[in-house]
């Protein structure tokens, strides 16, 4: 594997690193008290941030941890996998903080597609991370980080 192949998967990884950053601070300011199931929801997105945050150190070069590569894959592949079942229990009108919209329950089947997408493109680049072929990570890597954003925009406040 070489890094100077990786420089447009590590362009991609700067743009999501960036985004990510935005949202740690937005969602600092809510010092509301979570309800259960918004803590649950919430902690299982963490571990998906967690390893796709390692993921990008790794193809910056800021940690030599290659290897590790299919394991994180396989973090947020795991916990992706977990997300739709977190989101099943319509929480509407429950007191306590939450990001997540209405719109979500108000277009279950739309919200629960995306679900679906995000736990089979994740599946794939836990796949690919296993053959350590990084050409197809890369690519893998982009089609799996484009779910957030596109769900997030419309579903997460
Ligand atoms: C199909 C919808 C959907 C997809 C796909 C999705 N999320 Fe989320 N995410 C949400 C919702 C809704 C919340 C708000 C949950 C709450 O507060 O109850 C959330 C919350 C989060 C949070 C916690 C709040 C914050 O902004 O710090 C993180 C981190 C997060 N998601 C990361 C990710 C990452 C990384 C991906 C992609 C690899 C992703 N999510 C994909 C719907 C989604």
């Amino acid at each position: 594997m070489t890094f100077s192949t990786l420089s447009k998967t590590a362009l991609i990884a700067l743009m999501v690193g960036a985004s990510f950053a935005s949202t740690t601070v937005s969602a600092q300011s809510g010092k509301q008290k979570r309800f259960a199931e918004s803590q649950y929801r919430h902690d299982n997105m963490e571990h998906v941030k967690y390893a796709l945050a390692n993921i990008v150190q790794i193809l910056k070069g800021e940690a030599s941890h290659e290897g590790h590569l299919p394991k994180l894959a396989a973090i947020m592949a795991s916990s992706a996998s977990m997300a739709k079942a977190t989101f099943e229990k319509d929480t509407r009108g429950m007191s306590g903080h939450t990001e997540a919209k209405d719109a979500i329950w108000e277009n279950w089947a739309d919200f629960s597609s995306k679900m679906d997408t995000f736990e089979a493109d994740t599946a794939a680049l836990a796949k690919v991370a296993e053959t350590g072929d990084m050409g197809q990570f890369g690519a893998a890597f982009q089609k799996a980080t484009g779910n957030c954003k596109s769900c997030h925009d419309k579903y997460k406040d």
